[in-house]
């Protein structure tokens, strides 16, 4: 291998490097034989003048492989996974994964725990009582066989380099750059022994992607990846300017997730779920088109059989089933506040800002400022109103859950400086965008 000073030397002058250069210098990064302070000046390199698909695909290649990649050929059916780029409210994978798995399909899914702003589906299922999502790799393939469905958290053996890697870019300023993203995402998805793959890449104020054409372009990096890889992977790009649904927060997002399971409306976060079941159930083989898959998955929400498939998968890994039964009775989920409209006040909800109450809702207790913070599972926001509800004088706008009630003021004000009231209403834009496969965009 050419010596680490001169990789970082051509890469800073530009040049691109070769598949075998990159999985050397991934291989001994891992194995300690490169010091933290020589990956730090190449990732600033590579941020600074860019990698090609082919140096992405062979960084994907290399953090794949510096791990266990698990086999679930045993496990009948096409196996076909979710993953979202990240957002406020995003309780999907808790309603999609048995959801699907209750139409066929299998659903591996291995998922992260909450940072910053936004939520992690790790946390979430923590909040019940009991779950447990500490499963090692025989148990995982087992369950999936057995039950059609499994959720646990990364192993220390699945793509070790992302997790040194990851360390590494958060404290140099490099995370916000595609091929790293791209490549940390997709090296942690393909381990899990996936068929296929879904991808919700979320835009707006509350996701990673500010803009509609940073958002496109990871879709396009990271389903090119899938597709290299020789798993079909669709991308749905979806609106992240404002939560998704009404609860932000763990068991707040849990007990909303119970209510979709049985059959309750929340527009915009079921016409998201469905939206990706449709191309999951698609993409398994047990739907014609998406299209069928979305009708599929409203049968087995109207039948019963996706919440049936949650209480089975949330009972086998441990938890409480009593709290998905009567949600009401989880200790600590009672409100310890709650915002009401100014006085006087009467028009319309005209904008909620995620980034904003994804950072409220951390202080409250949701979520972590880095990654040795606990959480507090039952903290949040359940927002009474949304984008576009009437206000009248006197509403509850939303309610707040958290410990410290010392700041509760402190919140209202926070929460009333990331909402904007209108006295006229204002058109809410669709959740879903577009949707990209195989190398073309179309829209959603
Ligand atoms: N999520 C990941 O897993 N990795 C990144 O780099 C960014 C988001």
């Amino acid at each position: 291998m050419r010596a680490v000073i001169d990789l970082i030397y051509a890469k800073r002058e530009g040049e691109t490097l070769g598949r075998e250069t990159i999985e050397h210098l991934i291989e001994a990064y891992t194995a300690d034989e490169v010091p933290d302070y020589q990956m730090s000046a190449f990732l600033m390199a590579a941020f600074l003048q860019g990698l090609d698909a082919d140096e992405t695909a062979a960084l994907t290649h290399a953090m794949l492989y510096s791990g266990e990649v698990l086999d679930l050929a045993e496990v009948a059916g096409v196996k076909v996974d979710k993953h979202s780029t990240g957002g406020v409210g995003d309780k999907v994978s808790l309603i999609l994964a048995p959801l699907v798995a209750a139409c066929g399909v299998p659903v591996p899914m291995i998922s992260g725990r909450s940072l910053g702003h936004s939520g992690g589906t790790l946390d979430k299922l923590e909040s019940i009582p009991g779950f447990r999502t500490d499963l090692d790799t025989q148990q995982y393939r087992q369950q999936l066989a057995d039950l059609g469905v499994v959720m646990i958290g990364q192993t220390a053996e699945i793509a070790p380099a992302d997790r040194k890697l990851y360390a590494l870019r958060d404290v140099t300023a490099t995370v916000e750059f595609i091929p790293f993203i791209a490549a940390s995402i997709m090296s942690k998805k393909l381990a899990e022994g996936i068929d296929a793959l879904v991808l919700d890449v979320k835009v707006g104020k509350g996701a990673f992607m500010k803009t509609e054409a940073q958002a496109r372009k990871l879709a396009e990096t990271l389903a090119g990846i899938g597709e290299d890889f020789g798993k079909p992977t669709v991308a749905l790009l979806t609106d992240m300017n404002t939560p998704l649904g009404y609860a932000i927060g763990n068991w707040p997002e849990v007990e909303e997730s119970i209510a979709c399971l049985k059959g309750a409306d929340v527009p915009d976060l079921m016409e998201v779920t469905y939206a990706l079941a449709g191309e999951m159930l698609w993409l398994g083989g047990v739907a014609d088109s998406p299209e069928a898959g979305i009708a599929q998955a409203q049968s087995a929400i109207a039948s019963g059989a996706a919440f049936e498939k949650f209480v089975e998968l949330v009972e086998v890994q441990g938890g409480d089933v009593n709290m998905l039964h009567h949600p009401g009775q989880r200790p600590g989920r009672e409100p310890a506040g709650e915002v009401v409209a100014p006085d006087g006040f009467e028009g319309y909800i005209t904008d909620l800002d995620a980034l904003a109450l994804g950072q409220l809702s951390t202080r409250m207790g949701s979520g972590r400022a880095t990654s040795a913070d606990a959480v507090d599972p039952t903290a949040g926001i359940t927002l009474v109103k949304h984008l576009g509800d009437p206000v009248q004088p006197d509403d509850t706008l939303a309610h707040l859950h958290t410990r410290h009630v010392a700041q509760l003021d402190a919140y209202r004000q926070a929460f009333m400086e990331a909402i904007t009231l209108g006295e006229e209403a204002e058109p809410v834009s669709p959740r879903l965008r577009d949707r990209y496969y195989r190398g073309a965009w179309q829209s959603a």
